[in-house]
């Protein structure tokens, strides 16, 4: 398939249906000939909603008034142990950037999990922190780092965060992890305010020079509250066309089908499938703090409990023809 700059504006663009179901069917092709049908199932573990970040689209900017929270170790664990029995084999820690999450505490928590479930994978999402910092959670044990990139523009990423937040140190952060050995995910929000065709083709020129292990990206849905809030949503076409021209790009690339697609359409979790994504993320986070990780409005929470989330993602990847096996997903290099 032809990828040049030109046919990418053009398959970003056009009218034609054909054109479209021509670049799903060969996003799910490339993707079958890696990985085959199967859907990784990762567990979501909403760390800490406390931030010092002020990023204009997100509903935890620290200068939202909302109830914070902290999970301690032990519900942490707890939820890992809800998760293992339910056959997740990855664990996902994500939380804003919080002082509170010291590289004491995140490596004993690291360890702790990876002692009580040594065949699992642990991936963290806790924002931009010192290449130090990095290289002790890698030494603690663990395996992947999510880290948004948000736009490969320095111009937008202006426009999305307030000045004491650096493009240039975002993008060392992913460097960084990346040089230390950490399967690397970065990623955007589609229809962020200031978006453009430009910025997108940057994003994507950025994918294919970085080559992440991971790409995580979905619409951007505004949060009540923020400078964004009036903004409208991303448009759930062009995010599925994105995840087509990512997978096609980058066929190894472990590739989400994020929660914030199955909130804008009832069946955007399966769409994404069919347009080649092959990861999804259930919440394990305990029921009573889910609804406070608010980061844009009617975040989806399936089934309430995480056996509930895990049950309904399995039976809706099976009835589209994917399997969902019990295991970490590696990135396959
Ligand atoms: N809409 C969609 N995605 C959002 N994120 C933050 N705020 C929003 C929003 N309003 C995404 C960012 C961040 C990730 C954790 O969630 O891309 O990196
Ligand atoms: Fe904090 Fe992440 Fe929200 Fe930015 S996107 S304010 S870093 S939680």
């Amino acid at each position: 398939m032809n990828l040049s700059l030109d046919n990418l504006e053009k398959l970003l663009t056009t009218r034609d249906p054909v054109l479209v179901e021509d670049l799903f069917a060969e996003a799910c092709r490339v993707r079958d000939e890696v990985y085959g049908r199967k859907v990784f199932m990762r567990g979501l573990i909403e760390v800490t909603s406390h931030c010092k970040n002020n990023c204009l689209y997100c509903g935890l900017r620290r200068d939202m008034h909302c109830t914070r929270y902290r999970l301690t170790k032990e519900q942490i664990l707890q939820c890992c142990r809800t998760g293992h029995e339910l056959g997740f084999r990855t664990f996902v820690m994500q939380g804003g950037e919080d002082a509170w999450m010291t590289d004491e505490r995140v490596c004993d928590i690291v360890r702790s999990v990876k002692r009580e479930f040594p065949d699992c994978a642990v991936t963290l999402s806790l924002g931009e922190r010192g290449r130090e910092s990095f290289a002790r959670l890698k030494d603690a044990g663990a395996d992947r780092y999510l880290l948004r990139h948000e736009t490969a523009d320095a111009a937008h990423y202006a426009r999305l965060h307030p000045s004491e937040m650096r493009f240039e140190h975002r993008m060392q952060c992913l460097r960084d992890l990346r040089e230390l050995g950490f399967q690397t995910g970065c990623g955007f929000m589609v229809g962020s305010p200031g978006q453009t065709l430009e910025t997108l083709k940057k994003d994507l020129q950025f994918i294919a020079e970085f080559r992440p292990e991971m790409v995580g990206i979905g619409p951007f849905i505004p949060a009540s509250g923020t400078p964004f809030e009036h903004e409208p949503a991303g448009s759930v076409e062009l995010t599925l066309r994105l995840l087509a021209i990512i997978r096609v790009m980058h066929p190894r690339v472990l590739l989400p089908a994020t929660s914030a697609l199955g909130t804008l359409h009832p069946q955007g979790r399966e769409r994404a499938i069919r347009a080649g994504a092959n990861v999804v993320m259930p919440n394990l986070s305990p029921q009573d703090t889910r609804s406070l990780y608010s980061i844009y409005n009617n975040k989806l929470a399936t089934g309430s409990e995480a056996a509930e989330s895990a049950a309904d993602i399995r039976a809706r990847m099976k009835a589209i023809g994917m399997e969902v096996p019990t295991e970490r997903g590696d990135f396959i290099g």
